[in-house]
């Protein structure tokens, strides 16, 4: 059977299935399991949002490029996904313009001036419960609006102040909740959301529901003031002073001088090869694209077997298991802000670490190996191995093609749902938490039982390791794919397969972002599968050695595709986004 059928039967299977825990969600519709993409002849966007991506095609279509679009759909998306990513938030974007240069901006959010390392420990070592994670003290630096700024500043060649509109009609006039957003209202109202969330997000004490109104005009406020004075109002004027006063009232630690002081770092891309194509992706401070580089080299002798042993087969999946062990044992042991601490990056990607790893995967062949034989740490035979990341669930990722040749793949997050639940009051600011994404206590294991290394460690300045994943695959030096998710350690995974759906399977971009997916980060040793997976091929896995755990192995992909001269996109159905172009 074509695999584009098979992926169509089981996305319709799935029609009745819960996904992301809920019931037959509004974004399983029969249109849906229709696999052919729409084909685009001048440029795409895709993002984890309709709206989003309709107001990033729309300036596309009125002659803008794909850097001005990417700002309209991330802006967009911090009112529409706004458990997902935000102005309070920070991102990464891989980027490659039409004169064929490739380059990064980093514009994670920073650990305020008077974090510290043992900041969320109590007086006996101990973790304090959901201190990293919720309130004011979870809260790190912003980056997304200086973000944004430096790439129109690069790039732009439309006004900020009419690229902010959409964004600003859309916090005022309000849009229709969706079946995620619901979802993630749903998820922080059984946890115990804070007031000042549900003062925002809640009616009468109860989540809104899909289809419900969502406003926030004090958000369309502070977008307006930051259209009419620009960043410097967001840094350094009127909301900078809300935020520091918040801050001061609430205990949190961030002051006027972390605003002022916050700047974006441009990088060189990450460049890898697999299978005759090149691969831009993103360096650290994010651990996904060494982790992809790593898997994409470990199973490149492999990958022209696959066809045969087919995508989705025990064979398959074991492989792709093994390979994701390795690249998170790697990621856990030695990965960080590299303006911290050295990463050992260019040895990490190199060919020459796989094929010393390869035996590995040979000694792993029928039986999955204990978790001390993954990674360099295995072949360096240092001490025991630590550490494996938290899952969360937020972010948003979207990606650009534009008929000049301009692409843009950028991933953007408050971190998990609604980030640190803090909303500053007078702004509609929802503010990140992502000092969780830092070991908050090396060495020790934290309230999760996970335990964390000195390279994650906390430090003032300092940006906490990601998984984002921003990436673009160029064929014959041609732009030909920009990748990349949402999900926290799921986010490395979701890339790396749809990556490989193209190259090694040649799904169009639809199937590959729609095709089931597993996930693997070698700590908890657990194969994470969806629920599509056949009964004899999750036998075999077992008898392999993997414990499987159903439902989980979710991340949200959003792609574009350039091929013979056709633009096409796709958004998770997942996530309920919807790619646009024309
Ligand atoms: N906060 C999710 C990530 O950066 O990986």
């Amino acid at each position: 059977m074509p695999i584009a059928e098979k992926i169509r039967r089981r996305l319709l299977v799935s029609l009745s299935t819960a996904l992301l825990g809920l019931q037959a969600t509004a974004f399983w519709t029969a249109e849906a399991a229709t696999l052919a993409p729409t084909r685009y002849g001048a440029g795409v966007v895709a993002s984890d949002h309709p709206l989003a991506s309709a107001a990033g095609a729309a300036v596309l279509k009125n002659g803008g490029n794909a850097f001005d679009a990417a700002i309209v759909t991330s802006l967009m998306l911090s009112v529409v996904r706004p458990h997902s990513t935000g102005i309070g938030g920070g991102g990464f974007m891989v980027l490659r313009d039409s004169k064929g240069r490739a380059r990064v901006l980093d514009y994670r959010e920073t650990a305020p001036a008077r974090a510290h390392r043992d900041m969320y420990l109590d007086s006996q070592g101990q973790p304090l419960p959901g201190a990293s994670t919720t309130g004011y003290k979870a809260i790190a630096v912003p980056g997304l609006l200086a973000g944004l700024d430096t790439i129109h500043r690069a790039y732009g060649s439309r006004p900020l102040a009419e690229l902010l509109q959409p964004a600003i009609d859309a916090a005022e006039k309000g849009f229709a909740v969706d079946a995620h957003l619901a979802h993630a209202m749903q998820v922080l109202h059984q946890r115990g959301a804070r007031n000042d969330l549900k003062a925002l997000f809640f009616e009468q004490g109860q989540p809104r529901q899909i289809g419900d109104l969502q406003r926030n005009p004090l958000l369309a406020q502070t977008l307006r003031t930051v259209a009419r004075e620009g960043i410097k109002a967001f840094y350094s004027g009127s909301v900078a002073q809300k935020i520091a006063a918040a801050m001061q009232a609430e205990g949190g630690l961030i002051t006027a001088a972390d605003l002022k002081a916050y700047q974006p770092t441009w990088r060189e891309p990450l460049k890898g090869s697999y299978r005759g194509h090149e691969i831009l992706t993103m360096p650290p401070p994010s651990s996904g694209g060494t982790a992809l580089l790593t898997v994409l080299n470990l199973l490149e002798p492999y990958a022209l077997g696959w066809n045969s042993s087919g995508h989705g087969s025990s064979q398959h999946t074991h492989l792709l298991a093994e390979a994701l062990k390795h690249a998170f044992s790697d990621r856990a042991h030695y990965l960080g802000d590299p303006g911290f601490v050295d990463v050992p990056t260019a040895r990490l990607i190199s060919k020459a670490h796989a094929a010393a790893l390869r035996p590995q995967l040979l000694a792993a062949q029928w039986q999955t190996l204990s978790r001390e034989q993954y990674g360099l740490k295995w072949l360096e035979a240092f001490e025991k191995p630590l550490a494996a990341p938290l899952s969360d669930g937020g972010t948003t990722h979207f990606a650009v093609m534009d008929r000049l040749g301009n692409v843009v793949s950028a991933t953007e997050t408050i971190n998990t749902y609604f980030g640190s639940q803090v909303v500053i009051p007078g702004t509609g600011l929802v503010m990140n938490n992502e000092m969780d994404d830092f070991s908050k206590s090396p060495g020790v294991p934290n309230a999760f039982g996970l335990i964390g290394t000195e390279a994650n460690a906390i430090a003032p300045g300092k940006k906490p390791l990601s998984s984002m994943t921003p990436t673009i695959v160029l064929k014959d030096g041609q732009p030909l794919l920009a990748v990349g998710a949402s999900g926290g350690p799921r986010i490395i995974t979701g890339t790396l397969q749809t990556l490989m759906n193209v190259i090694d399977f040649g799904m169009n971009v639809n199937e590959a972002v729609s095709a089931p997916r597993i996930h693997h980060q070698w700590v908890p040793e657990t194969l994470y599968i969806e629920r599509e997976m056949p009964q004899d091929v999750r036998e075999a896995l077992q008898r392999r050695g993997h414990v499987l755990s159903l439902g989980e192995a979710e991340s949200a992909v959003q792609a574009v595709m350039f091929r013979e001269g056709v633009f096409s996109g796709a958004s998770d159905p997942r996530k309920g986004g919807q790619p646009s172009g024309y």
